[in-house]
């Protein structure tokens, strides 16, 4: 038995299982003729061979998204750290590995009923869900994330898509798995800095929805796993909390994108140059930013802003905005999708745990916002 003492979610079309996974698996996939195992090259170094061994499929195809050398089969566990690529599979969540898919269901001889197994981070989630629910119109799916940042989010929702020229999930639709598996002991295996990504999803639920969670997180001194473990839970439960009363963002979801709007200009103008950065890393800086335009409209006092922030130091350390950055930045907010006509809305803190979504800022609060990241964080 894992961590957490089944205590599995049920949401009206799916359940996200956070323990008995193996037998809750074999169920949900019975009726599949043909399975097919999505993977990066990094789930299909340090998680395939245990979701082999419990899961006890023996029927399976394997897709694996390669790295830029056109690599996708690597040894095991043996070679991990040589074969271990970096973290550049944002590079990859595009129409063009789309196709690389779509290819693959071909050869495979996928058909609508078949069913994918999305085993890997957030962009092999994002991206595979994609392309089972459009290939040939759909088939069905389940998410396995192998990633903090998509167990605690990018799993949950039905958001499903790509990049598309640089910018950030441009391409993509909703639909929900057939069902989400947590299991927990893939962390083990993470770096520390994919750690801290997801943990800035955890960060944004609690800001965004619950102060008891904020106060847990600033108990915290450093990222922790064994300390991580309690709140993914909680973590998953708040955002089913919001997808379910709002499944296609047309209102109260949107608060899921604090820190958001900022975080994927930062992250797009990283990507265009080929920078790395995590989406956490990126909308981390981006809800500090945000807090700071949450200080200007709601008219907080300077030692409100002082004390969040403070906690965000010691986590995040400060990431590059340089002159060049900065600027395309500032472009890369206008084109963010969920601006009505050109102009970008942001989700502010009225305070921790409490947040009104769709405000308008005035152009230069956001430059004020991004310079008091670039002197003072
Ligand atoms: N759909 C949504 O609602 C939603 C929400 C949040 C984020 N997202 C998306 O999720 C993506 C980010 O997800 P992510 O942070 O998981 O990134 P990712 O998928 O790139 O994974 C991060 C890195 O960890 C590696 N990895 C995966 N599992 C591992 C394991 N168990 N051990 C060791 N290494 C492992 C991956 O190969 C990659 O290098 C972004 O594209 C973001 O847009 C989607
Ligand atoms: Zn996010």
């Amino acid at each position: 038995m894992g961590f957490f003492d089944m205590k599995n979610i049920r949401l009206p079309n799916y359940s996200i299982y956070l323990d008995d996974h193996w037998n809750n698996l074999r169920e949900s996939i019975k009726d599949y003729s043909k399975i097919i195992i999505l993977m990066d090259v990094n789930s299909r170094i340090y998680c395939l061979d245990e979701f082999l061994m419990h899961s006890k499929i023996q029927n399976y195809e394997t897709i694996v998204i390669p790295d830029k050398d056109g690599n996708c089969s690597s040894d095991t566990r043996g070679d991990a750290e040589k074969n271990r690529i970096p973290n550049c599979m944002e590079q990859y969540k595009n129409l063009e590995t789309c196709q690389y898919i779509f290819d693959q269901f071909i050869k495979l001889g996928a058909d609508r009923h078949s069913l994918l197994i999305n085993l890997g981070g957030g962009v092999v989630c994002d991206m595979g869900g994609f392309c089972a629910a459009t290939f040939m119109r759909g088939f069905n799916f389940i998410h396995f994330p192998t990633t903090l940042l998509s167990q605690v989010d990018g799993s949950v929702g039905g958001k499903l898509g790509v990049n598309f020229k640089g910018y950030k999930n441009l391409v993509g639709v909703f639909k929900d798995p057939l069902d989400i598996f947590i299991f927990d002991k893939f962390l083990d295996s993470l770096p520390e800095r994919e750690l801290r990504s997801g943990f800035a999803e955890i960060i944004k639920h609690a800001m965004t929805l619950n102060y008891n969670l904020w106060e847990q997180i600033t108990d915290m001194d450093k990222i922790d796993i064994e300390l991580l473990l309690p709140l993914i839970e909680k973590s998953i439960v708040l955002k089913k909390q919001i997808v379910q009363t709002d499944p296609f963002e047309k209102g109260k979801r949107k608060i899921l994108n604090f820190g958001h709007t900022l975080g994927h200009a930062i992250e797009t103008a990283y990507l265009k140059r080929q920078m790395q950065i995590t989406h956490g890393e990126a909308v981390a800086a981006g809800m500090v930013m945000e807090c700071y335009l949450s200080m200007v409209y709601y008219n907080h006092p300077k030692e409100w802003l002082e004390k969040i922030v403070a906690e965000f130091r010691k986590f995040f350390p400060k990431i590059d905005l340089s002159d060049e950055i900065y600027k395309e930045v500032l472009e890369n907010i206008k084109l963010d999708k969920k601006n009505v006509g050109r102009e970008p809305m942001f989700i502010l803190l009225l305070e921790v745990g409490n947040v009104e979504y769709d405000l308008r800022v005035p152009e230069g609060a956001i430059e004020e916002a991004i310079n008091y990241y670039r002197s003072q964080y």
